[in-house]
């Protein structure tokens, strides 16, 4: 058997294994009571051939062959998944509108089950001759014994803008649509676990309100910048986070899930 994991950090609350997730879930000393992902998928740009894309999808920044970052096949992800989780467990996976059929079909055959589909409005829209592209999309999947949100109000989207300012990697998601799942489906002391930490929204969101996390990521450069990313968060008391889910909260008209300031 091979090195399950190449390194070890701890950050607070916050454990960090760079690795691969088919290794290290395996081996983690704790179950999850819940898991909050954003998975890695083949990401191309759809549209016209001819139609000119800035950002990561521009021609000097990616030749549009899916491979923006490392990935595997869904079927791949759910078992570790589904064996890493507690008996009951909220599980929420993240992915565009190509991929919801395959992962959804993936997790189901991971014995998950699914309670919905539920979207981040990020405000700004990719171009598509075939719609613009505003939204991505979260399979609400549980382990076991299904439990109710925290929060019984809420609706399917939530609207955010994407985060600034984290050109590092090539998809982070804003801590707010993070903070909403972490909030949702865990109480204060539990251990979130995230498989794919890319820069780190996931740990943000936990350690923020107060639970704990597990995090796996498998590219060298993105750990080393989000454990640097969450060691700041850290001097800080998290209190930019907090503020960017107060103030998303507010404008998403979520009446609960307050933090005890
Ligand atoms: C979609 S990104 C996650 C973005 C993250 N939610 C954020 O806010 O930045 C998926 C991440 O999974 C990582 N990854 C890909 N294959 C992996 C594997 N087998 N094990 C662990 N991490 C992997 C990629 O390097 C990438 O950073």
């Amino acid at each position: 058997m091979g090195t399950t994991w190449l390194r070890k950090e701890v950050i607070g609350d916050c454990t960090l294994y760079l690795g691969d997730m088919r290794d290290v879930l395996p081996v983690l000393p704790e179950k999850a009571d819940l898991v909050v992902t954003d998975a890695p998928y083949k990401l191309t740009s759809g549209g016209h051939k001819n139609q000119s894309m800035g950002g990561k999808f521009a021609k000097e920044n990616y030749d549009n062959s899916g491979d923006l970052m490392e990935s595997l096949p869904w079927h791949e992800m759910g078992g570790p998944i589904n064996r890493a989780c507690k008996a009951n467990a909220d599980v929420y996976v993240m992915c565009n509108d190509k991929h919801v059929s395959n992962a959804e079909i993936a997790f189901r055959g991971a014995d998950l089950k699914m309670h919905n589909l539920l979207s981040w409005d990020k405000g700004t829209a990719t171009r598509s001759p075939f719609y613009m592209k505003n939204q991505e999309y979260i399979l609400y999947l549980w382990k076991g014994d299904a439990k109710r949100p925290n929060y019984g109000g809420a609706k399917q989207k939530f609207e955010c803008a994407r985060p600034k300012g984290l050109d590092w990697h090539p998809t982070p998601k804003p801590t707010p649509l993070m903070a909403l799942y972490v909030l949702q489906s865990s109480q204060p002391g539990d251990l979130v676990l995230d498989p794919f930490m890319g820069a780190g929204a996931s740990a943000l969101a936990s350690l923020a309100f107060g639970r704990r996390a597990v995090m796996v990521e498998i590219n060298e450069t993105y750990f080393d910048l989000a454990c640097a990313r969450i060691e700041a968060a850290q001097r800080d008391g998290f209190q930019q986070i907090r503020a960017d889910w107060d103030r998303c909260r507010a404008h998403n008209k979520i009446k609960g899930l307050q933090y005890a300031a």
